[in-house]
């Protein structure tokens, strides 16, 4: 029978026996898999692996600084952090296409990769979180006709872009490839992951920066991160986090009139997006109850500044999907 010791033992071993003396990298990206994975390989190789966390500025309020703060400081693996968010808001700076929005960040992640790799490296090789699901169709990697070992030529990076230069194609080790998603929550909170990244709800690549409809500015990534902050809390403390798919908070760049007080507002909604769904493919929209919804709306409006109005975002996938952008 499958049990996480076992299965964390033999992991080990195996990574040690590929890896030998050789240096891995690994880019965190603040989910269970590659949580799970800098575990692990740290466990194997110590210092041989170094991990990178890109930070593009796009993560919810406190998450990057969390994230590193537990590495660091409670599992005591190193982290490179890398704060890219100036770069990633130049780039889309103006920019208000969606595709070309994701497109651009997608873009910049291969190239900082790209620099960080090359600064901190030689690697020999690239830890990724593969699942099995993903092995068994993956176009992502080539196999090495002398070795026969997996080679990535393009980094899994929840951003569906970028080839790898030639001189940067990394040897793969995948230690998860095995496992189903909840066998690595299972492997996660065996090894002391706190809940938040254990069951995590998903979350895009690209971040915040497409649940802020058109331009993306320094000051509306401020305003949505305070109401998704709201939203995080009311939906923790409603004991629903783990019941929905995904709870979250959307900023449209338009404004409308409010009063607050005797004087006359205008300032942005914000959308409520809370969807129930066994895959993503597909998502109902959540019946939460009026009492929730009233709460958060408050919250929302008397505590984020720029914001007068709430909505909630009623329609299913399909026709909608379960992002905004
Ligand atoms: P949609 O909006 O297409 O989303 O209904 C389906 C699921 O996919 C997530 N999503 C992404 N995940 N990179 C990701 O890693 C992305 O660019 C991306 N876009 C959407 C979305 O949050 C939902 O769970």
């Amino acid at each position: 029978t499958w049990t996480t010791d076992a299965f964390v033992e033999e992991a080990i071993r195996e990574i040690r026996a590929r890896v030998g003396n050789k240096r891995v990298l690994l880019a965190l990206s603040g989910g269970v898999d590659s949580s799970t994975l800098a575990f692990l390989l740290y466990r194997a190789i110590g210092e041989q692996l170094t991990c990178m966390f890109i930070d593009q500025g796009f993560m919810r309020k406190l998450e990057p600084e969390r994230l590193v703060k537990l590495f660091r400081e409670q599992f005591h693996i190193p982290v490179a952090y890398v704060n890219a968010r100036e770069r990633f808001l130049a780039q889309i700076q103006g920019v208000t296409d969606p595709e070309v929005k994701r497109k651009r960040i997608g873009h910049e992640f291969i190239r900082v990769f790209e620099e960080e790799s090359r600064r901190l490296g030689p690697f020999d090789y690239l830890a990724q979180g593969t699942l099995y699901p993903d092995v068994i169709e993956s176009a992502d990697t080539n196999v090495d006709p002398q070795t026969g070992e997996r080679v990535a030529v393009k980094i899994k990076s929840h951003h569906n872009v970028g080839g790898l230069p030639k001189d940067l194609q990394f040897k793969l080790i995948e230690p998860l490839r095995k496992l189903f998603k909840d066998e690595v929550r299972k492997v996660g909170r065996s090894i002391g992951l706190p809940e938040e990244i254990v069951l995590r709800q998903p979350f895009p690549g690209p971040g915040l920066a497409i649940r802020i409809l058109g331009e993306v500015t320094e000051d509306r990534l401020d305003i949505l991160r305070d109401a998704d902050l709201i939203v995080r809390q009311e939906i923790n403390r409603a004991g629903l986090y783990n019941e929905l798919w995904q709870a979250f908070a959307v900023l449209l760049p338009i404004r409308s009139v409010g009063v607050m007080g005797d004087q006359r507002t205008y300032a942005y909604p914000i959308v409520l997006r809370f969807v129930s769904s066994e895959d993503g493919m597909t998502a109902d929209w959540s019946r939460v109850s009026y009492d929730l919804l009233e709460t958060i709306s408050n919250r929302i409006v008397n505590e984020v500044r720029g914001v007068n109005r709430v909505v909630y975002d009623i329609t299913s996938k399909p026709p909608g999907t379960i992002e905004w952008e």
